[in-house]
């Protein structure tokens, strides 16, 4: 018998509680302000209108659809990219963040010639090293989260990636980087591309929260553009589970960039290959709303509306939490509640606190202290408020 998945072991607890008071801030999922899940009304407008072009179900080519590919790539790195204009990228549709990391972790142990090991942060996405070792890949670290300031560790990831072996590969969180919400400002971006070229690492941005961040899908991609104005040749996992509201429908896409066409061409024939053996082809259901929300004038600015209402409703009930906070008279410090960003907020609660929590006031959460700031509402923020300031005093 396996062991259950931690993230899901905890909606499990939930479920069984009776605690009409009960919290689940466990699910990496968008919730609104009455802890229901949010279907996007643009992507209700663009399904209502695929329906009515009566389209076919016919299988996708290997890569995805064009289409999805485009507007992917050109959503990531902006209308007036230089990789676009020079046809400098390979990109294909898949499923998902995860699809996009686990195709992309098979081109690299394939092709990638220098190193078949990957620097992910410390801490990082529980799935990144399954996914990672599951493609035969190796798995190290690198320091990024200071437990003493609940905020980046720049000096320990600097001096860390200083000491990667030349042309490692390095996995970095674009934006929102879970489960910490802690990224780095632009200018320690800056510093990191810089140590990055020197030491020829080959970075691997996983972007799962582009616009979910701040609200702006153009800021949260800075830190892949800067890379890419800075001249690094880079790999890129998307997903528009979070920022589309799209989980279940599983569209994401996966780029490699390099330094001709030609090469453009060649890896994107060794990806088809590999996606071919893996799963032939993706699904086209939900590209096909990618695809109408992106490429529709209309839609797209609805889109960026309410991308934007989402990531504003986490930004405030952070700000809600952190005044409850002081209200309750905790006189810790929890300036990193609004400093973090995204979807969680890593709060600096222990394996003990966090077993109280669950036992004493039903609010459930991975043992890390890591909450999903999705699942605070405007309702339940007084509680909980009050429930860590109780197990924190
Ligand atoms: C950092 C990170 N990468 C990738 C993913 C992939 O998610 P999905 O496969 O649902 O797009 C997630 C989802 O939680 C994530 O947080």
């Amino acid at each position: 018998m396996g062991p259950p998945d931690a993230i899901l072991g905890v909606t499990e607890a939930f479920k069984k509680d009776t605690n009409p008071n009960k919290i689940n801030l466990g699910v990496g999922a968008y919730r609104d302000d009455n802890g229901k899940p949010y279907v996007l009304p643009c992507v209700k407008k663009a399904e209502s209108q695929l329906a009515s072009k009566n389209l076919d179900k016919e299988y996708s080519p290997i890569s995805g659809t064009t289409e999805l590919c485009k507007l992917s790539i050109q959503l990531a790195l902006g209308n007036d990219s230089e990789v676009i204009q020079n046809s400098l990228n390979a990109t294909v549709q898949t499923i998902s963040g995860t699809g996009a990391l686990r195709v992309g972790a098979a081109f690299l142990k394939a092709f990638y010639p220098f190193s078949k090991t990957v620097y992910i942060p410390t801490p990082s996405w529980g799935n990144h090293t399954p996914i990672f070792k599951h493609s035969g890949m190796e798995v190290k670290s690198y320091r990024f989260y200071d437990s003493n300031t609940c905020g980046f560790d720049f000096k320990g990831a600097c001096e860390d990636i200083q000491n990667l072996p030349e042309k490692s590969i390095i996995l970095l969180h674009a934006c929102a980087h879970n489960p910490t919400g802690v990224d780095p400002n632009s200018e320690q971006w800056a510093e990191l591309s810089n140590l990055i070229k020197r030491k020829n690492l080959f970075p691997f941005f996983d972007m799962a929260y582009q616009g979910f961040a701040s609200g702006y899908i153009d800021k949260d991609a800075y830190a892949v553009r800067l890379f890419l104005k800075e001249g690094h040749e880079i790999a890129l996992a998307q997903s528009y589970a979070k920022n589309m509201g799209l989980y279940g429908e599983r569209v994401g896409a996966f780029s490699v960039t390099t330094s001709n066409k030609e090469e453009s061409e060649r890896v994107l024939s060794q990806i088809k290959i590999l996606i071919r053996a893996m799963y032939s082809n993706p699904p086209i259901n939900g590209a096909r709303i990618v695809s109408e929300i992106l490429s529709d004038q209309k839609l797209r600015a609805d889109w960026l509306v309410e991308v934007k209402g989402m990531a504003d409703r986490i930004i405030s009930v952070r700000t809600q939490l952190r005044d409850n906070l002081k209200k309750e008279g905790s006189v810790r410090n929890w300036q990193h509640i609004t400093d973090q960003i995204g979807m969680f907020c890593y709060t600096g609660m222990n394996a003990d606190q966090v077993g109280k929590l669950m036992k004493d006031y039903s609010v459930y959460l991975t043992k890390d202290g890591r909450i999903s700031m999705a699942g605070v509402t405007s309702k339940n923020v007084e509680y909980l408020a009050h429930a860590i300031h109780q197990v924190t005093k």
